[in-house]
């Protein structure tokens, strides 16, 4: 499902393990995480398997929002929820582009503060198609395009 050009922006990357994936695959990709030392991996991780060109990566707080940029073709956010991000998510993904989210999910284990509630993620994105959706075992996903 996922594309080989055009550009990804990839919210809380952390190390960069996705990112990278996603620019060896052939995308421009931003990365943004609040950890400075998880960015400082996530450049070298991409310099050393070749895509350091075809990378950025930034320390951003995304409780400010999203960083500026240009329209994504791939929106990832994997493992990190922020309910007050949504809007900027729909409003940044290009048409056509795919969102990918995972989050800890209420389902399948005890509420907790960053723990999505049942149905939270397809009600939250409900202006994308979903093409996969699940939620269980404390974890909640969604693939969905524009
Ligand atoms: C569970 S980790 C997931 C990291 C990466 N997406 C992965 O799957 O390996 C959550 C990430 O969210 C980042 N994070 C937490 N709060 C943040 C914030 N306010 N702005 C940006 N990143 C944040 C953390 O630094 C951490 O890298």
């Amino acid at each position: 499902m996922f594309p080989t050009t055009g550009h990804a922006l990839e919210l809380a990357c952390g190390a960069g393990a996705a990112s990278v994936w996603l620019a060896r695959r052939g995308m421009t990709v931003h990365g943004v995480d609040i950890s400075g030392v998880a960015v400082d991996q996530a450049r070298d991780l991409a310099a050393r398997t070749g895509v350091g060109d075809n990378c950025r990566f930034d320390v951003v707080d995304l409780d400010d929002g999203l960083p500026a940029g240009p329209p994504a073709d791939v929106i990832l956010c994997n493992r990190f929820r922020d309910p007050r991000l949504d809007r900027a998510i729909l409003d940044r993904l290009a048409p056509g582009g795919l969102f990918a989210i995972t989050a800890l999910s209420e389902v399948g284990a005890a509420p907790g503060r960053f723990r999505a509630e049942p149905g939270e993620l397809t009600a939250a994105f409900a202006p994308l198609k979903v093409i996969a959706a699940g939620e269980g075992d404390g974890e909640a996903w969604l693939l969905a395009r524009s």
